[in-house]
């Protein structure tokens, strides 16, 4: 896969003109966008028929969590809409993840679109050890990724969101095959801002990662198109 197909760029911006004026911007370089819960709060559906207009993929970031019947018709109505690839938090459960799996199915055949690219989200990268045991989860966030990026491959789903650190564990536990998109990626020019654990686009692709998520880097550059190609090329090396 070239670099660019697994390039997501993470459109984390509040004004929707703006927001538009990003996509055109990146155009040239990008085919991946991914809206998360604040634009898509905002203005979701104008935003999806634009990036349908200008033939890019959406990565659908609204981690569904809810009841499966609800969380099924979730997945049906955004596979509708075509979207690339959208996730669901692995803490719904697996019975919630595998009627994600046959609303997505249903919702593609019925505008004879192809299914999603399903994913899990197991732990938080925001939250830590202390936290998690706080909230009742046993164990340490390593083992917890690991037996809920299980559950999410038993459900069905492709793959899952992991920070920096995990891939290889979750490779080496559920083979090449199933896909690990990873955002709190920083280049070595970029500031890191709040991520923490972060990690370069080389070292990244070096991992095993099959999507990259860039928001910042790219998104507050003072030429955007330039950062977008720099990590581009850093991914081909
Ligand atoms: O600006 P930055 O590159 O940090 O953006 C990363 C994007 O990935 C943000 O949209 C953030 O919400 C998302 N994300 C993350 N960590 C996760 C899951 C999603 O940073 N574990």
């Amino acid at each position: 896969m070239a670099a660019r197909d697994k390039l997501i760029v993470a459109l984390d911006i509040e004004n929707e003109k703006r927001c538009y004026e990003m996509v055109k911007i990146l155009s040239p370089q990008v085919d991946i966008f991914k809206i998360g819960i604040a634009p898509f709060t905002d203005f979701g559906n104008s935003v999806l028929e634009e990036l349908g207009k200008a033939g890019k993929k959406v990565f659908l970031d609204l981690k569904f969590h809810d009841i499966p019947n609800t969380v099924e018709n979730a997945a049906f109505a955004a596979a509708k809409k075509k979207v690339f690839m959208m996730n669901f938090h692995c803490l719904g459960g697996t019975r919630m993840m595998a009627h994600a799996l046959k609303g997505a199915t249903e919702g593609a055949s019925a505008v004879g679109g192809n299914v999603p690219l399903l994913l899990g989200v197991t732990i938080l990268t925001s939250m830590d050890k202390e936290e998690m045991n706080t909230i009742g989860i046993k164990g340490t966030v390593e083992e917890q990724v690991a037996a809920l990026a299980g559950s999410a491959r038993q459900a069905g789903m492709d793959g899952v969101v992991a920070s920096a650190g995990e891939t290889k564990m979750i490779k080496k536990m559920l083979g090449g095959e199933f896909i690990v998109v990873t955002p709190g990626i920083r280049p070595e020019w970029a500031s890191h801002g709040d991520q923490k654990r972060v990690i370069t686009p080389r070292q990244a692709i070096k991992d095993g990662s099959d999507y990259i998520v860039v928001g910042r880097p790219i998104i507050q550059a003072a030429d955007p198109l330039e950062a977008a190609k720099k990590i581009l090329e850093e991914m081909e090396e």
